[in-house]
């Protein structure tokens, strides 16, 4: 892949961009919201239409409005207070920056951040994120629209080590793991321990235990938390980089 032309002044600004993020999520205790944000701004991305994706564009309203976002308004509060410092960064890279950092600081793999995505306010038609009621094929269908395949799925799915499902925001309730706060692979520890009356299950979470393809890859990742952050960085890097061309 070619280099993304941003010039040292902007490399100069994205550093500095990532030491307030560090300090605001720790601070705020908003790592998930931020992770979240990240992965909502990029996870609309259609390959075939090259439309979507980490463009910015969940900072346009009518996108932010979308059933699915409910409760990011307050990860593009607290991502407006890093802009105002650093006025020169696109939307769209401080965004990704910002869910890179969430994992960092709560203990998870370093992800190489590349940066020089531009912005957009084209928002595309609800539905691009999945249904958390649905299963495997639903996912499937989701995420290699994106051009993702099995392994990124479940992968990325270990994002849910971190945070909680908010009754008012997504009609769920409760976390996945014993500390929301960690990033580790205790998500697919729990998966493979089955129902539990402290901790949530999604009706997705739970597919990634029944289908085989899928998981394959949660045994080896509750088994192997080197191999899971060595895949979930690999993973997240092509999800904030979805259509984004260096050119
Ligand atoms: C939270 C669904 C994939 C990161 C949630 C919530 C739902 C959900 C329903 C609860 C929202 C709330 O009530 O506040 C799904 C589905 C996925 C998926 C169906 C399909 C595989 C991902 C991915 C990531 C991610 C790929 C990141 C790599 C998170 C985080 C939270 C969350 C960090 C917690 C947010 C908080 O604590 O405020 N997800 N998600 N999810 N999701 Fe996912």
């Amino acid at each position: 892949m070619a280099k993304p032309r941003v010039d040292a002044e902007y490399l100069k600004e994205i550093e500095k961009a990532r030491r307030d993020l560090r300090a605001l999520i720790s601070n705020r205790n908003c790592a998930p919201l931020m992770l979240r944000l990240a992965w909502h701004d990029a996870g609309t991305y259609d390959a075939k239409t090259n439309t979507g994706g980490p463009n910015g564009s969940i900072r346009n309203r009518q996108e932010l409005n979308h059933a699915a976002n409910k409760g990011l308004e307050t990860a593009l509060a607290f991502c407006e207070e890093v802009k105002a410092k650093h006025p020169k960064i696109s939307y769209a890279d401080l965004y990704q920056l910002a869910g890179v950092v969430a994992v960092e600081v709560t203990g998870g793999p370093t992800i190489n951040f590349v940066p020089g995505r531009k912005d957009s306010l084209e928002s595309p038609a609800e539905g691009r994120l999945p249904d958390a009621k649905q299963g495997a094929s639903h996912l499937r269908d989701i995420f290699y629209r994106m051009g993702l395949g099995d392994k990124d799925i479940v992968a990325l799915s270990g994002g849910h080590t971190l945070g909680k499902a908010h009754k008012d925001r997504s009609d769920f309730h409760g976390q996945w793991t014993k500390d929301p706060l960690k990033f580790d692979n205790s998500y697919f520890v729990e998966l493979l321990r089955g129902e539990s009356k402290d901790l949530l299950k999604l009706p997705t979470d739970k597919a990634l235990v029944e289908d085989p393809n899928f998981r394959k890859y949660v045994e080896l990742y509750a088994k192997d938390e080197d191999a899971f952050f060595s895949d979930y960085a690999t993973s997240h890097k092509k999800l904030s980089e979805l259509g984004f061309i260096f050119k």
